[in-house]
Order: C-alpha cells, then structure tokens, then sequence
C-alpha cells in the first residue's frame, strides 16, 4: 500500500518523486488491524468485510456490503475517527475529522466523491458518479477486493498510534449499521 517508498529503495523512490509527486505523499503508512460491523437488520444491510494479507507488508480489506433500501432523505452517515496513541479501548478520544451525522445524498457528494473512492480506486465497484448524485443508489452487493488506502486526500501528517473509523449509517424505521475499522498508524522513517 503505502510502504513501498520505505526500505533500501531510498534512490529509486528518489527518483520517481521527480515524476510522480511521491514527495507530496504522507508521511506515514497504515496497517489496518481489524474491520467488522453490526447491523440491526441484515435484509435491508449487511456485510461481511475481512483483512487479507497482500505481501509481506502490505494488508488490505477484501469481502462485500449489501445494499437493500431506498435512499431518500432519512438515509443519515456519520464518521467518526478516533484515535489512541496505546490502542487500549479505554483512550479512543474523537478527533476533529469526524463528520457530523449528515444526509446519505450530501455524504455522497462529498466525503465518497473527494476522499472515500480515490482511495479505495479500483478495487471495488461501488458506484462512481462523474457528476453530481441524485438518487436512486443502486440496491446490490459491492464487492471488495484487497482495498488499501492509498492516502489521497488524508493528512500528510497524522500522529503515531491507533485510529479507529467508525461509519454508522441511519435509516427510517430503525436500521442502524456501523463499519468499523482499525489502523496502526506509523511514521515513515527515511
Ligand atoms: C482504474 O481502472 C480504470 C479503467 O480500467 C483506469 O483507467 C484507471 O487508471 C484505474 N485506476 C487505478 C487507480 O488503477
Ligand atoms: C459483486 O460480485 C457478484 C459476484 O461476482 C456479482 O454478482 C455482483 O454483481 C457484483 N456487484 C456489483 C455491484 O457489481
């Protein structure tokens, strides 16, 4: 994922900052540890989402996310990223780049659109909308395939420790669906 600019080829990755604005990537590299997720009602959502080794550095998330209601204006997310510099439950401590609960429809136009899909990029067929997205979301199973972060749009700069991203995703009459995932964060070391 992140971790090939590290190691002994310090010169090549020299050299291909020159071309490809590897200078201007971020300063650290994330393992994900865990990723699993409640729902409260598996026929209008579920998932079953698992960490899979790519190399010997590299991890990524592979599995599905089904999608069976009807986005209208009671759809609701909210992210939530906390963090924890020992990893121990009890020191998870909200940080300011979570997101507020907010309407499906905005999320989409905003967070999913900027940050969620370039960096997930091809490794999944979740949708892509070139313009703006206007309702319906197609109703399907999404698949992914050893998705990493490739750290586009995420701080060049984040703190050693653990993070946690919690997804949790509101719907009329009372679904309620979270996604959790946890990284260890690390500071590349040149
Ligand atoms: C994803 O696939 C498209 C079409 O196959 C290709 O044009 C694009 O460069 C790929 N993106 C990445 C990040 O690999
Ligand atoms: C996910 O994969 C399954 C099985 O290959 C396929 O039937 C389904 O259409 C895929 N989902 C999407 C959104 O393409």
């Amino acid at each position: 994922m992140i971790s090939f600019c590290i190691s002994s080829l310090l010169s090549v990755c020299i050299f291909a900052n020159l071309y490809n604005g590897c200078a201007a990537k971020p300063n650290w590299e994330a393992t994900p540890l865990s990723i699993g997720g409640t729902t409260t009602n598996p026929s209008a959502m579920d998932m079953n989402l698992r960490i899979e080794r790519i190399s010997r550095s590299e991890f990524g998330f592979s599995g599905t996310f089904f999608w069976n209601i009807d986005v209208d204006d009671s759809v609701m997310v909210e992210m939530r990223i906390l963090s924890s510099y020992s990893g121990d439950e009890s020191d998870y401590k909200l940080t300011p780049m979570s997101i507020q609960p907010q309407k499906f429809t905005e999320y989409v136009n905003t967070f999913y659109k900027d940050l969620l899909l370039p960096n997930l990029g091809n490794c999944t067929d979740l949708p892509v909308y070139e313009n703006e997205f206007v309702p319906p979301w197609p109703k399907a199973t999404y698949n992914f395939t050893r998705c990493a972060l490739n750290g586009q749009g995420l701080p060049d700069i984040l703190a050693d420790g653990f993070y946690k991203g919690e997804a949790v995703i509101t719907a009329q009459p009372n679904l309620e669906v979270t996604v959790s995932v946890v990284l260890r964060i690390r500071t590349k070391m040149f």
